[in-house]
C-alpha cells in the first residue's frame, strides 16, 4: 500500500512505519556542487536517477520503480559531495503536515532556506545516539517543506544537514580555523595534549590556532608569516615532545625543503592546506609523511580548480594507501568552496 504523497513525486510505505522505504532519496550538497554530486552518483553505477533539484538539494529516484530505497541504501551511500542523504518521505505545505509524513518519535532537524541560500540549521544540542531515527525538514519556504529520514550511524555527522553551525572566533587569522573545527566535528576526530601535528601551508594560522586551543603542539611549514595570535605560542627551537602549554614551531620554508630534522620523531597528526594542485600537494604530503613513522592520521585539504577533479579519488586513496593509511575518506564540508577534505587514518606502524 502506498500513501503519503504530497506533491508530484514522493511516496513512502506506511506499512513499515518504524523504518519507512521511499521511491526517492534526497541529498544535501553545497550550493554549486549539484553537478559534481550527480556525476559522483552516476560514476558509482547505482542507477539512481536524478530528479528534482534546488541549489544545494538534489533528489534521486530509485533504480527500479517497485523496489524503493531502504535505510540500507543510505548506509551504503557515502558521497563525497553530500553531507547528508535521506529517504525522501514527501513534501508538505506546513510544518504540521510535514511532521505527519514522518515516523513518530524521531528527532527533528530543520534546515531553513531564505530564497536561494540555506541560512539556518537547527536541532537539539545533544548528539543523536547510534541508530536513532532523525527526520530532516528542508524548508525552502514555510509552504514548501521536504521531509527526509535517516538513522544516525558511525561516520555520519551528528549535526542537522551535516552542518556544525560553528562561529569562527574573531581573533582567528583565517577561515581555515573553520576547516579544522568543522572536520573535527563532522568526522568525530580526536586530538589530545599528547599529539604533535605538522601542517604544510600553515600561514597565517587559523588551523594552528584551533589546534593550540585543543592542546596540540604544532610544527607549521610555510614560507609566509604567521599571525601574532599564534606567534605568541612560538618556540625558536623545536622541542622533542608535546608541550603544556602547547607550542608552535614555525618551519619557514616550502614543503619541498622540509627534512627529518624539522619534523623530529614524535609527530602524530599530519595536516596540509596548501594552495597547490592535488598532484603537487599529495607529492609533498607523501614525502613528509614517509619521514615520520609516528604519524597515524592525516587531514589534507585539497584545492580543486574544477570539482570534476574529484573523479581522481581512487588515485588519491591509492597514494594514501601506499603511505600506510588503511582508512580513507573524501568529503566536501559546508565550509569548503572549491576544496575537499581528504581524511586518512589507521596508519600502520
Ligand atoms: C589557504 S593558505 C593556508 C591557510 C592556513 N592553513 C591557515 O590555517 O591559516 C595556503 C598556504 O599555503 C602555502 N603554500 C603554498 N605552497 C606551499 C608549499 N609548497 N610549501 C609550504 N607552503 C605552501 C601558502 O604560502 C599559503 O600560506
Amino acid at each position: 500500500m502506498k500513501q503519503g504523497c504530497i506533491g508530484d513525486e514522493t511516496l513512502f510505505d506506511r506499512n513499515a512505519m518504524s523504518d519507512p522505504t521511499a521511491s526517492f532519496l534526497f541529498a544535501l550538497t553545497n550550493a554549486g556542487s549539484e553537478r559534481a554530486l550527480k556525476a559522483e552518483v552516476a560514476a558509482a553505477g547505482r542507477g539512481w536517477r536524478p530528479s528534482f533539484q534546488r541549489r544545494g538539494f538534489v533528489t534521486f529516484k530509485c533504480p527500479v520503480d517497485d523496489e524503493p530505497f531502504t535505510e540500507e541504501a543510505l548506509g551504503a551511500a557515502e558521497l563525497a559531495f553530500s553531507r547528508r542523504v535521506c529517504l525522501s518521505l514527501g513534501k508538505a505545505e506546513s510544518e504540521e503536515a510535514a511532521l505527519a509524513l514522518a515516523p513518530a518519535g524521531a528527532r527533528v532537524h530543520r534546515l531553513i532556506w531564505d530564497g536561494k541560500r540555506l541560512v539556518r540549521a537547527e536541532g537539539e544540542a545533544s548528539e543523536p545516539a547510534m541508530g536513532e531515527g532523525i527526520v530532516t525538514l528542508v524548508a525552502f519556504s514555510p509552504e514548501e517543506i521536504w521531509v527526509g529520514f535517516h538513522r544516525h550511524r558511525p561516520g555520519l555527522s551528528p549535526d542537522p544537514g551535516g552542518m556544525a553551525g560553528l562561529e569562527m572566533p574573531p581573533e582567528s587569522p583565517s577561515r581555515a580555523w573553520l576547516k579544522l573545527e568543522e572536520a573535527a566535528r563532522f568526522f568525530g576526530l580526536h586530538f589530545s595534549r599528547e599529539d604533535i601535528a605538522v601542517e604544510l601551508g600553515c600561514a597565517p594560522g587559523g588551523v594552528i590556532l584551533a589546534l593550540l586551543r585543543r592542546g596540540v603542539s604544532v610544527i607549521g611549514v610555510d614560507p609566509a608569516r604567521l599571525a601574532p595570535v599564534v606567534m605568541a605560542s612560538a618556540v625558536t627551537e623545536r622541542p622533542e615532545g608535546p608541550g603544556d602549554p602547547p607550542w608552535v614551531y614555525h618551519c619557514r620554508k616550502p614543503a619541498a625543503l622540509v627534512g627529518k630534522r624539522d619534523l623530529g620523531t614524535r609527530v602524530t597528526w599530519f595536516l596540509s592546506d596548501m594552495n597547490q594542485s592535488p598532484a603537487v600537494a599529495l607529492k609533498e604530503c607523501g614525502r613528509c609523511i614517509r619521514m615520520c613513522p609516528s604519524i597515524r592520521s592525516a587531514l589534507i585539504t585539497l584545492k580543486l580548480t574544477d570539482l570534476a577533479e574529484a573523479a581522481d579519488r581512487d588515485l588519491w586513496f591509492g597514494e594514501l594507501r601506499a603511505m600506510g593509511f588503511r582508512t580513507m575518506r573524501l568529503q566536501q564540508l559546508a565550509v569548503h568552496h572549491h576544496e575537499m577534505a581528504l581524511l586518512a587514518t589507521d596508519r600502520r606502524a
